[in-house]
Parts: structure tokens; C-alpha cells; sequence
């Protein structure tokens, strides 16, 4: 009796604590919905000057369910103007797909002579089957309307999902890549129409295998920016590289129109990012001349639902810019966060070149990069230092500076020459497993280090060498934790160049 007491008391202070607003971890340059639930971006597309980005979404409450497209436009990929839901759940969610442009209106449902918006979508039947469905937009993807014809694409199947579709110019169709999830494959239909599609390929049952296999994307890119010389990306949300959490993988290879190659051996495991936190990225559709761009959803399947925001759940990722480049060890994907966000607030930079640091410095100050939201770009050369970097979302004990009572360490350690994140003392630890170390081997080159860490929030996105590597995790530092510190650990380290864009 006096424990069902003790419950009922405390019950509305639960209730309460879980409904706080959270503005403090509400991301500046990234997408976040106003409210409730997100998890994949969809239908990524540039149309007649807009950038769209549509997202899973529950739009009556803060977690997983009535799974809706959600829709957001914008002129510049840094600041989104939230639209009424796009495509609504009926007696079927709308799971995860694709928007193409119908230019030639090869789809019939064009009534403008600037062509359509078609989206192609997974219809799921409440966890007992899934099958592929259309709708249509002749107002800039302001209304839609569901085909009638629905499903375009049915395999009798409980999972067979997340269409990714584009335009293949040398054959004159529409391809798109689905998932068997449960058997690693990944199938190739092809089109005329967007309506009637043939089986033309499959590729899988190879790479990383340790968790179901989503959202499929297929892309040409240009090889060491030569555009003569191109290989294909295939792109699927699996396991990432920590063994049981979600992430991406890649293959790079040649596609015929039909089927995928895969030009390394099967068993390579090729993975997009290296944190924990980056999942269903898929490339846009339709982009401006040589653009080429990928968003993903910030979280993981492991703890997604105990994100601690409120009132909304899930962020995408800053749109990234993909390529690929030569190594010894291959051709590999190349990651680079959009060039405009060092066009936003030109007057709040922060630069020094050429200095020496021996110990740690604290950053903050002057009211500048006081907003846990800053993109930095530095590079390091190594001197004696065992280990050096960034330490952001930093709270000090008042009277004892030495002690740390909260941080996020972006670091690179000498000895192992690993780049890594630890958010072991970040804040609020959502769970056992949120509390880690994210790491990736990463050589120096000629010694040299070179960074670009966008932090905004409640996100740290960390792109080493150029884009080579990239390592993203989410953190939840206390409200008003916003010191942020150069760091080395014994030794020195050489600034060579440290820039520091206030967003
Ligand atoms: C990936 C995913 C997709 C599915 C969607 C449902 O995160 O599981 O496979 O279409 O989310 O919300």
C-alpha cells in the first residue's frame, strides 16, 4: 500500500521530467521537426530551385508509430521551413522511399510542362507485409496524391523495402534498388513508366551480414574529380562498424544498367561513418549540375527511442558531399559537410595560425562559440604529444578548475593513431551503451592532422583528412555546458591553422 503510494506520487513528476522542453539541445543547422517523432530522411530531391527533404515521422506523438512522411523545404540545405505532412499514414504507414522528378512525364501524372514530383514508397501493412506504392505532386510537393493503382511493386513478402529510384540515362530508365532485409539482398528493378517494374538484378549475401539490411541507394560519382572516370556507390543501412549497433556500409563498383559489381572481395567491409550515430542516408535526387549529396538520420536503432529531446526526436545530419578518391588500399568514399555553412555569419570567426600549444587552452570567452554550435577547421602537426584535439560541452567544478565534471573529447591519440570521440562523460547517458569511445584508425600525414568538426547542439560531426573518415555521435551535455577547450596531453602539438565558424 504505502509503495502504490509512493508510485502515485512520484508518477506526475516522472511525466513531468519527461515532457520538459529541451530547446538547448534543439540544432541550429540541422534539421530537427518542430515536433514529434522523425527517424530516415526521404525523397531527398532538388526541384525547380528547393531543396526537399521528407522524413519518417509520427505526427501526433514523441516516439516510433503512425509513420507518415513528414516534409521540409530549403533554398539553402542550412535553414528548413517545416511544411504540413506530405504523405499521411491510411490504413497503411508509409515507410521509407524515394522522390524522382518526372520531367518527361514518363509516369502520365504530370498535368505541368515542367513535369512532376512522383514518390515511391514503402507501404507497410502494419508489421505483416510490405509492398511499393506511388504518389504524385503537381504543385512543388505541397499535395499529394496516392495512385490508384497502388502497390506498383508487390513480392507477397512481410519485409521488401525502402526504395531508392533515379533516372539512368544510358539505358533510358528508371532503376530502383529494394531490400530483402532478412536475406542481405539488395534487388534491381528497372522501369519505363514508374508504374510496371521487371526484376533485373540483385547483388548481396556479401559485406557486413551482422544486422538486417535498409535503405539501399545507388549513385554514380566521379573518381579524384575526374567525371570521365566514374564507379558506382551502393549505400545500406546495416550494422555499423561497432558490433551490434546500426550504421552504414558500402560497396564501390560498376553497374550495367542492370546488375552491381562489387570491385573489391566480398568479405571487405567498407562503412560510411564511424560513430554510432549516423544511419539511412540517402543520396539527392535531381541535384544542380555535379552536386553530390548525401543526409542521413542522427541516431541508432539501439537507444533512438530514448533520445532525451523534447518536444521532437530525431535529427538529420548536415548534408554531406560525397566523392570518391584513390588510396593504396582502394578507392574509397569522401565525406565533406556543405561548403555554405562557412557562408553563414561571416563576421563570427575565430582564427590563428602557427602556435604552439603545451597544455590545455579554454576557447569560450568573448561570447563567441558560447552556443555549443560551431563548425571548426584546424590542422595539427605533431610535435611530442601523446594525445590532442578538442574538448566541447565542458563544465568545470567552480572552485577546483582541474576537475572535470562534464565534457565531449574529439581527440586523436598518437599511440594507437586513432582519431576517436569520447562521450563517456557527456551528459546525460542515455544508456549503458551511449556512455563510449568511438574510434578510427586514421594515419598522419607528414605528421599533420587536419580536422573539420561541426558541433551544433546536441550533435558532433567529426571529418578527418579531407573526408576521409567521418565519425558522428550524438551527446546531451547539461543546459549552460558550453566551455570548449584545444587540448594536448603530454607533450606538444603544433596549431598549424585553427578557424572557427560561429553558427
Ligand atoms: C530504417 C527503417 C526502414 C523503414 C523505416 C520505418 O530506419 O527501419 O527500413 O522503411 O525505418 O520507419
Amino acid at each position: 500500500m504505502k509503495r502504490l503510494l509512493i508510485i502515485l506520487l512520484i508518477f506526475p513528476f516522472f511525466l513531468f521530467a519527461q515532457n520538459q522542453e529541451t530547446p538547448h539541445w534543439r540544432p541550429t543547422k540541422h534539421f530537427s521537426p518542430p515536433k514529434n517523432w522523425t527517424n530516415d530522411p526521404n525523397g531527398l530531391i532538388f526541384f525547380q530551385g528547393e531543396y526537399h527533404l521528407f522524413y519518417q515521422h509520427n505526427p501526433y506523438e514523441n516516439q516510433w508509430g503512425h509513420m507518415s512522411w513528414g516534409h521540409a523545404v530549403s533554398k539553402d540545405l542550412l535553414s528548413w521551413e517545416n511544411l504540413p505532412v506530405a504523405i499521411p499514414e491510411d490504413s497503411v504507414w508509409i515507410f521509407s522511399g524515394t522522390v524522382v522528378a518526372d520531367v518527361q512525364n514518363t509516369s502520365g501524372f504530370s498535368t505541368q510542362s515542367e513535369g512532376c514530383l512522383v514518390a515511391i514508397y514503402t507501404a507497410d501493412y502494419h508489421g505483416k507485409k510490405e509492398n511499393q506504392h506511388l504518389a504524385y505532386s503537381n504543385d512543388r510537393g505541397r499535395t499529394w496524391t496516392k495512385f490508384v493503382g497502388n502497390p506498383v511493386l508487390d513480392l507477397n513478402k512481410k519485409d521488401f523495402r525502402d526504395p531508392h529510384i533515379f533516372w539512368h540515362k544510358s539505358s533510358q530508365h528508371w532503376i530502383m534498388s529494394t531490400v530483402l532485409p532478412l536475406e542481405y539482398k539488395v534487388v534491381f528493378f528497372g522501369s519505363k513508366n514508374l508504374k510496371n517494374w521487371d526484376k533485373i538484378g540483385e547483388f548481396g549475401q556479401q559485406g557486413d551480414m551482422r544486422k538486417i539490411w535498409e535503405c539501399p541507394s545507388l549513385i554514380e560519382l566521379p573518381v579524384d574529380g575526374n567525371y570521365q572516370n566514374t564507379k558506382w556507390l551502393l549505400m545500406i543501412s546495416s550494422n555499423g562498424v561497432t558490433d551490434g549497433f546500426t550504421g552504414m556500409q558500402y560497396f564501390v563498383g560498376d553497374f550495367d544498367g542492370k546488375n552491381f559489381t562489387n570491385n573489391n572481395p566480398p568479405e571487405t567491409k567498407l562503412y560510411v561513418d564511424f560513430g554510432k550515430d549516423y544511419y539511412a542516408g540517402i543520396p539527392f535526387n535531381n541535384p544542380p549540375e555535379n552536386q553530390k549529396l548525401m543526409l542521413g538520420w542522427l541516431a541508432s536503432w539501439q537507444y533512438a527511442g530514448e533520445i532525451p529531446t523534447f518536444p521532437w526526436k530525431g535529427t538529420m545530419s548536415i548534408p554531406r558531399e560525397i566523392s570518391f578518391k584513390t588510396f593504396p588500399e582502394g578507392i574509397r568514399l569522401i565525406q565533406q559537410p556543405i561548403e555554405a555553412l562557412k557562408h553563414k555569419n561571416e563576421n563570427r570567426i575565430f582564427e590563428k595560425d602557427n602556435f604552439v600549444l603545451s597544455e590545455e587552452k579554454e576557447l569560450t570567452g568573448n561570447s563567441l562559440f558560447s552556443k555549443n554550435s560551431y563548425l571548426i577547421e584546424v590542422e595539427f602537426e605533431l610535435k611530442s604529444a601523446k594525445k590532442f584535439g578538442f574538448k566541447i560541452g565542458q563544465k568545470k567544478d567552480k572552485t577546483d578548475k582541474k576537475k572535470v565534471l562534464q565534457e565531449t573529447v574529439i581527440g586523436y591519440d598518437t599511440k594507437t593513431k586513432e582519431l576517436y570521440i569520447d562521450r563517456t562523460k557527456s551528459g546525460k547517458i542515455i544508456k549503458d551503451s551511449f556512455g563510449s569511445v568511438e574510434k578510427v584508425n586514421l594515419a598522419l600525414q607528414d605528421k599533420k592532422l587536419k580536422l573539420q568538426i561541426l558541433v551544433d547542439k546536441s550533435s558532433v560531426e567529426v571529418f578527418g583528412n579531407d573526408g576521409k573518415v567521418a565519425l558522428t555521435d550524438l551527446f546531451f551535455p547539461e543546459a549552460g555546458t558550453n566551455q570548449f577547450s584545444i587540448f594536448t596531453e603530454k607533450g606538444k602539438v603544433n596549431v598549424k591553422h585553427l578557424k572557427i565558424w560561429d553558427l
